[in-house]
């Protein structure tokens, strides 16, 4: 078939690869191309070790590369021959400067922008895939439109909703998608040609288009509401330790009314991962850029429920082991922010593994796709010579005190904690981070069982509970 309409993905990350691998899949008249300034990720991308860990990606992938799917690093070249262009570049938290630790960096966005507007000798649509602050459009807009040589930019909103681990399934089916444009002849002409790419495999009832302000602020909001689940279970877990309470069984109860729903209320050690917390950040500097102080603090608390759940996860951990962790060998089972995924962005264990180093204990790190983020995530704390990554788990737990569960890969569910136990110092001790494992079972060979939102089961008696 011959290739006659061309998209080009600015950005070739946890988004913009699989999102566009899915295109290319389901668009074969189009040639789907991604750039990025990060050469070694390209290669990677044209490897047979892609950069990124999600099931059912490499597949897609070798389908499609080289047929109607390329990566590359000539970004030039590609923004003069594309003239639809996602743009999926990182969007991170600032870490300097006005609203440190809080807006978003929007450096990489504004250098794309420019780019664009300095290679483009033809009108663009340019679409937002990042997640961005509502406004960020015009801010675009304005760069695209500063200098006035007669080509045209229309600017589209289309946030991704995907989340790692379920990539492809969430991009092959997804709940919504979401096109914003600005209310003018070319704007909706440019979001018909969006809308029409994703009728090729999204029912069209699901392809929800909006105003472009709507469509930005919306990306955050369904963040937030996400994570303000979590962090409501998570609270919720913390009195049901106290009161006997099982947190399973009043997620249960409360998830199976239906105006609440079931889904996101697994109480853990903690949300992680590279949006939720950037995210409500961005949210609650916006709040407060507007002065909508109270909105700000409201949002602001999910953060803080957050953060309070992982350092009361290690409190937790010191307080039963005698009230000392110094010397002792705890195994993290799982490094990664969630299961299936490589990816280590704000994943909880890093805190946790922090917070144990601050107590002296040595740190066993097991994980089976993001061991090699070790170094990455921890490397300022590698010369005390306490972290140590070993990939397997029977390995990593041999002679330690305890485990801690981290991250809820399914592989371990499926491990022989008989084994475990008897390679492990005793008493020996579980922390299950994220309620995965069968604590009656693990009682009975002999652990000391500690769960989130559920009482202890110890065979200490009660005083040491
Ligand atoms: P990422 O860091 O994995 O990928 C971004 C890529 O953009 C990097 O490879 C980087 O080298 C490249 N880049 C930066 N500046 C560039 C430039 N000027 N030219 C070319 N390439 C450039 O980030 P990600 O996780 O894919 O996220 C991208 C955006 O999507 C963010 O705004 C994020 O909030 C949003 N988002 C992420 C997820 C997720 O689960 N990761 C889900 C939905 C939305
Ligand atoms: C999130 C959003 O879900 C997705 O729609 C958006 O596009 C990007 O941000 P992601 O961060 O990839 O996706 O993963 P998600 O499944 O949301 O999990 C985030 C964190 O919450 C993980 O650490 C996960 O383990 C934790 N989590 C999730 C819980 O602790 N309990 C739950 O019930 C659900």
């Amino acid at each position: 078939m011959e290739l006659k309409k061309k998209i080009l993905c600015i950005g070739a990350g946890y988004v913009g690869g699989p999102t566009m691998a899915v295109i290319a899949k389901h668009c074969p008249e189009y040639q789907v191309t991604i750039v990025d300034i990060n050469n070694e990720r390209i290669a990677a991308w044209n490897s047979e070790e892609l950069p990124v860990y999600e099931p059912g990606l490499e597949e897609i992938v070798r389908q499609q590369r080289g047929k109607n799917l390329f990566f590359s690093n000539d970004i030039e070249t590609a923004i003069k021959d594309n003239d639809i262009i996602f743009v999926s570049v990182n969007t991170p938290t600032k870490a300097y400067g006005e609203g440190k630790g809080m807006a978003a960096d929007l450096q990489y966005w504004e250098k794309t922008a420019r780019q664009i507007l300095n290679h483009a000798e033809s009108s663009k649509i340019v679409i937002e895939k990042s997640t961005l602050p509502v406004k960020t459009a015009l801010a675009m807009e304005r760069i695209l439109h500063s200098q006035n040589n007669g080509i045209s930019f229309d600017v589209l909103s289309n946030p991704e909703f995907m989340a790692e681990g379920s990539a492809i399934d969430d991009l092959e089916k997804p709940d919504r998608v979401l096109i914003g444009c600005q209310e003018t002849e070319t704007g909706c002409q440019a979001r018909d040609i969006l809308v029409d790419i994703y009728a090729h495999w999204v029912p069209r009832e699901k392809i929800l288009t909006a105003n472009i302000w709507s469509s930005e602020l919306s990306k955050l909001v369904a963040n937030a509401f996400l994570a303000q689940r979590i962090s409501s279970v998570n609270a919720i877990s913390a009195l049901c330790e106290k009161t006997e309470a099982d947190i399973a069984e009043v997620s249960r109860a409360v998830g199976l009314d239906s105006r609440i729903g079931s889904k996101f209320l697994n109480a853990s050690v903690g949300f992680g991962g590279s949006c939720f917390k950037k995210d409500i950040l961005n949210l609650v500097y916006l709040c407060r850029a507007y002065d909508l102080n109270e909105v700000a603090d409201y949002w602001e608390g999910v953060v803080r429920i957050n953060d309070y759940q992982k350092k009361r996860f290690v409190l937790n951990m010191l307080t039963s082991m005698f009230n000392t962790l110094a010397g002792k060998r705890i195994a993290l089972f799982g490094f990664a922010f969630k299961a299936d995924t490589g990816d280590t962005r704000e994943s909880p264990a890093i805190d946790v593994a922090r917070h144990l180093l601050g107590e002296m204990a040595e740190v066993v790190i097991t994980d089976p796709q993001a061991l090699d983020n070790v170094h990455l995530e921890l490397g300022d704390l590698l010369d005390t010579g306490r972290i140590h990554p070993i990939s397997d788990p029977y390995e990593a737990a041999k002679g330690c005190h305890a485990l801690a569960i981290m991250t809820e890969w399914g592989l371990y569910k499926q491990l022989d904690y008989e084994k475990i136990f008897h390679s492990m110092v005793h008493p020996s001790f579980i922390f299950d981070g994220r309620n995965i494992l069968d604590h009656n079972r693990l009682y009975e060979m002999g652990f000391n069982v500690y769960s989130i939102g559920k009482m202890p089961m110890t065979h200490f008696g009660t005083e040491l509970l």
